[in-house]
């Protein structure tokens, strides 16, 4: 079955047609200002544009015939050309009752699609910063978006777990313990259980190790031969590597189990660095290689490019395979394992040329071909009140696990003070979480945003704590009725203007998650479920829902909130936030 709103634009599509006029779509939108109607059709306009006439003279031909029909409680002319509908109370609570029944119905699209997405990006033996958490969180609801919407899913964390971080990480190690069995190339026995580091002495080491490197050439040096000798799999190299691989991995793993962010596959650039030599042989075997003073590269630049693409660099000089080369093996391998229709990467903007030129490597070689679409999805910054990247208080990099805890310190303030010991602690996690998740998704994709955790946690306004506060009052209030054995079954009745309002918010669901969808970003979901939660709640102040006297009112009123419920249950799972019992 279609969305009510969908059989209602097919319907106007096609008065349209009888009437002689082509059109691409019909699109409703919920009105701007209810005092006129329900829904609007602003169409006409651009209709007038292309059969050169009057707009208001095919908005008057259009009401007319449809006027014919009785379809609609009013159907009226506005302004130049807008079309103003509003639907009858049956119409109303015809599809109030079927949504009821079947709240995933508006939860499909036309077209359904394999879609691989790639938004982890973490990488091994370094913290995971603020700077992987949009692409964590919005990576992880445009999965559960795009699943809920009837596409297949499958993502994978790409991890950064092959390049010069580790080999730094090596160096420190080695300088540290010279005498691990690991650095010895004489060594034949077998290798310790136990990893000579813990986490958090990762923690500790990476940085350091950088800074050295900046400031030593010969550690530097130390450093890259390491790197190359491990990603030559040197054996000691490689048991050093499994262990810092294990551990790490561990505590990538708890922060995004943490954030409820989820990957069907937990592979990293070492596995796509597996397919590098077939891919190489493929590339050179069909003639796309060339060779640059010892580099070998792939031209990718085109003649009408209004900027530069420079080519990609596949294996460096010094026969060390480069960052794009691993993502180019990586396409590869995702092409021969899963063939999917798309493949989406979430990372910051400023990874737009790598990509770009990655994605036209694939093309022209045909590793992918031109039907799967190849989309970089890339966001704004998470800044601090300065305006810029947010940071520690001393001007360090902000690790996600802080910036989690800050927000669940602000949390734990608000929630009921009679919610204690073990429960107390799992509820501020959850808030917290939802704390970050809605104020990460609110605004525009490519937005930048402040990170103010104070604002973000507050029970009022556009938080994910309003969203849950209001959405378990709701949860209360039908488990409430069910305790006095009060029966709803369906709506009955519209007995209240903002009844109404929110029955024809709940009509558009389908429309927000296709937009939401279609831009890649969760701010139309997020402003939906801010909306519909507030109209919600004026029509919960503003009646006695459950001693209601009337029966039929009662009822109607209890479904509708029922549905509400659902509703939000639904849209805050995609965006991947836990509901809470109580907070
Ligand atoms: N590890 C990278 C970073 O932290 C992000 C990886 C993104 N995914 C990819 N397939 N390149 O910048």
């Amino acid at each position: 079955m279609e969305t009510f709103i969908k059989e209602e634009e097919k319907y106007i599509k096609n008065k349209l047609e009888e009437l002689g006029y082509k059109v691409k779509e019909v699109t409703l939108n919920v009105s701007s200002r209810p005092e006129l109607g329900d829904y609007q059709y602003n169409g006409v306009m651009g209709l007038a544009k292309e059969y050169h006439k009057n707009p208001r003279e095919i908005a008057e031909e259009l009401v007319k015939t449809i006027k014919k029909d009785d379809r609609y409680k009013n159907i009226d002319l506005a302004g130049p050309g807008f079309i103003n509908i509003t639907f009858s109370d049956k119409q109303l609570i015809d599809f109030m009752n079927v949504l009821n029944n079947n709240i995933d119905i508006n939860y499909k699209t036309d077209n359904p699609k394999s879609i691989f997405l790639d938004y982890g990006g973490a990488n091994v033996a370094k913290a995971l910063h603020v700077g992987h958490l949009r692409s964590a969180n919005i990576g992880e609801a445009l999965k559960r978006l795009a699943t809920a919407l009837g596409n297949k899913t499958m993502a994978d964390t790409h991890l950064g777990d092959w390049g010069r971080p580790i080999g730094l990480v090596m160096t420190e190690i080695k300088h540290r313990f010279p005498e691990l069995p690991y650095f010895d190339e004489n060594y034949e026995g077998e290798y310790p259980k136990e990893s000579p580091v813990t986490n958090d002495d990762l923690m500790e080491i990476y940085p350091l190790a950088s800074i050295k490197a900046k400031e030593d050439e010969a550690y530097m040096e130390e450093a890259r031969e390491i790197t190359s000798k491990f990603q030559k799999y040197d054996r000691g190299l490689t048991a050093l590597w499994n262990h810092i691989m294990t551990v790490s991995k561990a505590d990538i793993k708890r922060i995004y189990d943490r954030l409820n962010v989820t990957f069907e596959t937990w592979e990293g650039e070492s596995d796509c660095y597996k397919y590098i030599p077939e891919t190489i042989e493929y590339l050179e075997k069909e003639g796309f290689v060339e060779d640059s003073q010892g580099a070998k590269i792939i031209s990718v630049s085109e003649p009408d490019d209004d900027h530069e693409v420079p080519p990609v660099l596949l294996i460096k000089s010094n026969g060390s395979a480069s960052y794009e080369s691993t993502d180019i093996a990586g396409l590869w391998e995702r092409m021969h394992l899963f063939n999917p229709d798309e493949v989406w990467y979430l990372t910051d903007a400023r990874q737009n040329l790598h990509f770009e030129q990655v994605f036209r490597a694939v093309y022209k070689t045909g590793i992918v071909p031109k039907s799967t679409n190849l989309e970089f999805i890339p966001f704004g910054t998470m800044n601090g009140k300065d305006g810029k990247p947010f940071k520690t208080r001393d001007g360090g990099v902000m690790s996600l696990e802080n910036l989690l805890d800050m927000a669940k310190v602000e949390c734990e303030k608000k929630i009921l003070p009679n919610i204690t010991g073990e429960e107390r602690e799992k509820v501020a996690n959850i808030v917290s979480i939802a704390v970050v998740k809605y104020a990460d998704l609110l605004p525009y994709r490519l937005t930048d945003y402040v990170f103010d955790p104070v604002k973000f946690s507050d029970l009022q306004g556009k938080t994910g704590p309003y969203l849950l506060y209001s959405t378990i009052r709701i949860k209360s209030l039908l488990k409430k009725a069910q305790d006095e054995k009060i029966e709803y079954n369906e709506v009955k009745m519209i007995s209240d203007p903002t009844q109404r309002n929110i029955m024809i918010g709940l009509l558009n669901i389908n429309n927000v998650l296709i937009n939401s969808y279609k831009s890649r970003s969760l701010n139309d979901i997020c402003e939906y479920l801010y909306k519909i939660t507030n109209i919600y709640n004026n029509f919960y102040y503003q009646n006695r829902i459950l001693t209601e006297e009337d029966q039929n009112t009662r009822e109607s009123w209890l479904t509708i909130s029922k549905i509400v419920y659902d509703n939000n249950c639904k849209l805050l799972n995609i965006l991947g936030i836990e509901i809470p019992e109580r907070m």
